[in-house]
């Protein structure tokens, strides 16, 4: 966590995220019904209520999933990741009430247990709209409740990062189950075209968004050791004091970091954040303990690198979160020459303190060992 951290945490900030997002579902929960009475008088009020709780939990499910894309696409899009939580457990609510009105319509009237009328009502037919829907609705609704349940940071420091990451990743099953819910609920219900249709374009927007990100990311994090492979680069060691004998790999020159910012390389497969401070480079791994966040797109706040996510803080020469919190990243060992940084691909355990790179004395050091004659060459030498 951060250095500003205060234990009542409702800004104002998340007051209006939170207003936006419950009069958003107010507006769109409104709107379907006045719609639904409009177009479809003969729809029944718990029908209608149903549809609507079930369409509104499904279209924030859309929304929460390419948030992130988004973000990592433009920033701009980061305030909406700021308090996606509060969005996922709406989605839960919204959700629950929709399996709780069909209970109550359809499987509390017989002698059977509801929960076990869900998977025992509709029997598998061999056509394809025959195929009972209900179930994969119910399992959808579990894994949104574990995550809705778990979403306090209590739980991610008790989950420890790992395990609630993995947890937090099954909302893309959910969605899978809900794609299946819907298809083959519609399938065996009115089969509007236009239901069809929205679903087909919320499918392709969530695919889309992610795999244009994806690929966004991944050209970024073309090693930046085959980046100088391929622009033809040869690095040569320029005697003993040279950082390239010791494995320590050329990766940017100073002046391509802005003052209290990162530039994030992707050094042996791993990405890390560089950041120039005071006078100074430090590198930490780029993923933040928090929610793996970008560490690299944050700034230095008050001395410490600050996710952009969510604000978690860390001191970039330790990789440690400022007491009394726990978190910590990996550090990297830098070195900075001729005006250019030098990186060891391999970390240094999470918290470990890594000697920061003084952009001047080392810079004037080259200098004055070179004398004036041999001054500042450029390392890069192109074949
Ligand atoms: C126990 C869990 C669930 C059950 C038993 C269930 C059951 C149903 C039923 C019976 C329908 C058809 C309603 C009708 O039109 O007559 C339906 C439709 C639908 N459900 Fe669910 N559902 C469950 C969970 C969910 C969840 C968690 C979501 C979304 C997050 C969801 C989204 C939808 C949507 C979008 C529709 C289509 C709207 C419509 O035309 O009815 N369902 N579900
Ligand atoms: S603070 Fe949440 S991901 Fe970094």
């Amino acid at each position: 966590m951060g250095v500003e951290y205060r234990a009542v945490q409702w800004n104002r900030q998340k007051k209006l995220y939170d207003a936006v997002l419950v009069g958003s579902v107010a507006v769109f929960l409104t709107t379907f019904g006045v719609l639904t009475k409009l177009l479809f008088p003969r729809v029944t009020d718990e029908i209608m209520l149903m549809r609507a709780f079930g369409t509104a939990a499904f279209l924030l499910l859309h929304v929460i999933l390419c948030i992130g894309p988004l973000c990592r696409l433009n920033p701009k899009f980061l305030p909406l990741l700021y308090n996606r939580r509060h969005a996922g457990v709406t989605c839960f609510v919204l959700g629950s009430i929709h399996a709780f009105l069909v209970v109550i319509t359809y499987h509390a009237g017989s002698d059977t247990n509801p929960i076990l009328s869900i998977f025992v009502s509709s029997l598998v037919t061999k056509s394809l709209a025959g195929v009972p829907f209900q179930p994969f609705g119910f399992l959808a609704l579990m894994i949104l409740f574990l995550m809705a349940a778990t979403s306090h940071d209590f739980w991610l420091a008790n989950l420890t990062a790992p395990v609630w990451k993995a947890l937090h990743m099954m909302v893309y099953v959910a969605y899978a189950m809900l794609v299946l819910h819907v298809t083959f609920g519609v399938l065996q219900g009115e089969g509007s075209p236009a239901y069809v249709g929205a679903m087909g374009l919320g499918l392709v927007t969530v695919v889309g968004s992610h795999l244009i990100a994806g690929f966004r990311e991944a050209k970024a994090d073309v090693s930046t050791e085959t980046m100088n492979v391929l622009e033809g680069k040869i690095f040569k060691a320029r005697g003993p004091d040279d950082p390239l004998n010791d494995g320590y790999v050329d990766a940017c020159p100073v002046a391509d970091i802005p003052e209290n910012r990162a530039r994030i390389v992707c050094l042996s497969g791993e990405r890390v954040a560089i950041f120039k401070y005071d006078g100074k480079i430090s590198a930490v791994s780029n993923v933040c303990q928090h929610q793996n966040g970008p560490l690299g797109e944050g700034k230095i706040v008050y001395g410490c690198i600050t996710c952009p996510w969510h604000g978690y803080q860390y001191q970039p020469d330790t990789g440690a979160s400022p007491p009394p919190f726990v978190e910590k990243v990996p550090t990297f060992n830098v070195r900075v020459m001729n005006g250019r940084v030098f990186v060891h691909p391999k970390p240094n355990p999470a918290g470990a303190r890594a000697e920061p790179a003084l952009i001047q004395a080392r810079n004037q050091q080259a200098e004055t060992q070179m004398g004036k004659s041999e001054a500042p060459q450029p390392m890069v030498t192109v074949a």
